[in-house]
């Protein structure tokens, strides 16, 4: 029986890597901005409010290298053949909702970066403290932090579409997407 053409290790790799930090960190991040710093706090305490803080923007940092990296590799290694062709709607659904999740995943840690340092908060990379990129401006802060938020919430959406999809060709279907991401045959 011929196997079905996966993507490469590397690509797999990155692929479960990105998708545990992203869900993670769009997760803190629903929670800081839906409660705010202060009802964070009130909720959760002060400790566990700065290890959110911290958490998500060395996710986010964290998720930006690697989608770099994803995205120099995808170039390189492009995709593999699919055992069976899709439909077309298949093909046009899955290439739009990648495509926008690669452009999702690489603006949202931007726009965070840039609204952080331009709010005058410390930009946390772990222990560290990365260099602000732009001055101090507190109205251009709030206006990125609202594109945050928006993309924030269309990653949501993406992801909704593509777990779903994912998980029909993997339980409904049962054809052989799956196989082509997943690191174990
Ligand atoms: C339970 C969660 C997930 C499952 C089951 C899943 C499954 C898959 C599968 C099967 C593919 C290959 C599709 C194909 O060959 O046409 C794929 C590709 C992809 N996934 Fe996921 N995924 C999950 C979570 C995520 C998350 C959280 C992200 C984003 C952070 C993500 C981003 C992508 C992207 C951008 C591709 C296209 C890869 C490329 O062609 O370079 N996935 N996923």
């Amino acid at each position: 029986m011929t196997q079905t053409p996966r993507y490469t290790l590397t690509q797999r790799l990155l692929h479960w890597l990105i998708a545990f930090l992203a869900l993670l960190t769009l997760g803190i991040g629903m929670i800081l901005g839906s409660l705010g710093f202060e009802g964070t706090q009130e909720i959760f305490g002060k400790a566990t409010t700065n290890a959110f803080y911290t958490g998500h923007k060395t996710g986010g940092v964290l998720i930006l290298i690697f989608m770099f990296l994803r995205l120099g590799v995808r170039l390189v290694s492009g995709a593999p053949p699919y055992p069976s062709p899709l439909n077309a709607f298949e093909r046009v659904a899955s290439r739009t909702v990648h495509g926008l999740l690669y452009v999702a995943l690489l603006t949202m840690p931007i726009l965070g970066w840039l609204a952080t340092a331009a709010g005058g908060y410390p930009v946390q990379f772990f222990a560290w403290n990365l260099p602000g990129m732009i001055g101090q401006d507190k109205a251009l802060s709030e206006i990125l932090f609202s594109l945050h938020g928006i993309v924030g919430w269309v990653s949501v959406g993406l992801l909704i579409l593509h777990i779903g999809g994912a998980l029909q060709h993997w339980l409904i279907k049962r054809d052989a997407v799956m196989t082509r991401m997943s690191l174990f045959r």
